[in-house]
């Protein structure tokens, strides 16, 4: 596994995807910096992490016979593997809340950003970016829902010991996805599910407020989300929010 690390680079995720454009990636090829300066979150959100306290990095992964309808298990073999590395910190309740947010007791501890590009109805290479909060102890006011591995734990981390001991457990999680490993892949992460099976408000896309117990994830990755007549609707990434 090479992993490449940088000083500085505006997102590990774009640095990626420019060299693999310009050479042939080896599966697992890292890139890594202290000082990333314009993160990326999802939904076109910014990723803010203060420089040299925590992990910000970008795995880049090519599969030769994903189908693109099997996009779910990708993610729940990422989030799974940072779910599984924080669990043996014994991190005060860690959960993943859909569709990749890792919490620790309800607060968010690290996002996930997976790009991917496509051939046919496959999936040919996958840029996953990593944002793991680990030895920042404060956060900005517009942050009050963030936390790291260190305020959970009362320990700091070497992130430079850290980061292979995640990339191992990616690496793990992986060949179960390429083994075809789904049904497993699916029980695992949704027995660690934020508010799986619990009544739970949410918010639309029309800023109405609703009850529903999460009940599992489509083919498509929609969150299914059974309401309060019993049916079951399935919701997109911008369709819904928790309140
Ligand atoms: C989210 O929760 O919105 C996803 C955040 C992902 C952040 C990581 S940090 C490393 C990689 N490079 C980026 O620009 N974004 C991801």
């Amino acid at each position: 596994m090479k992993t490449i690390k940088l000083s500085a680079t505006d997102s590990t995720n774009s640095f990626l995807k420019d060299l693999s454009q310009n050479s042939t990636l080896e599966n697992f090829t890292t890139v890594v910096t202290q000082n990333q300066t314009k993160g990326r979150g999802q939904q076109q959100n910014k990723w803010v992490s203060d420089p040299y306290k925590n992990l910000t990095f970008s795995v880049f992964i090519s599969f030769q016979d994903l189908k693109v309808i099997q996009k779910k298990y990708l993610n729940f073999a990422i989030s799974l593997a940072i779910y599984n590395v924080l669990f043996t910190k014994n991190l005060p309740k860690p959960s993943i809340k859909w569709p990749n947010d890792i919490l620790s007791a309800n607060k968010k501890i690290c996002g996930i950003l997976i790009e991917n590009t496509f051939s046919g109805d496959r999936i040919k290479n996958s840029y996953v970016g990593i944002g793991l909060n680990v030895n920042q102890e404060t956060f900005p006011e517009y942050l009050n829902n963030a936390t790291s591995l260190k305020l959970e734990t009362g320990i700091a981390y070497d992130l430079d010991i850290l980061l292979p001991t995640v990339l191992e457990e990616i690496k793990k999680n992986i060949k179960l996805l390429t083994s075809k490993k789904f049904t497993l892949l699916e029980e695992k992460y949704l027995d660690v599910l934020y508010k799986k099976n619990i009544p739970t408000m949410f918010k639309n896309s029309k800023d109405e407020i609703f009850m529903g117990i999460i009940s599992g994830i489509s083919d498509f990755g929609k969150l299914q989300v059974q309401l309060e007549d019993d049916t079951i609707k399935e919701f997109g990434l911008k369709e819904i929010s928790f309140l």
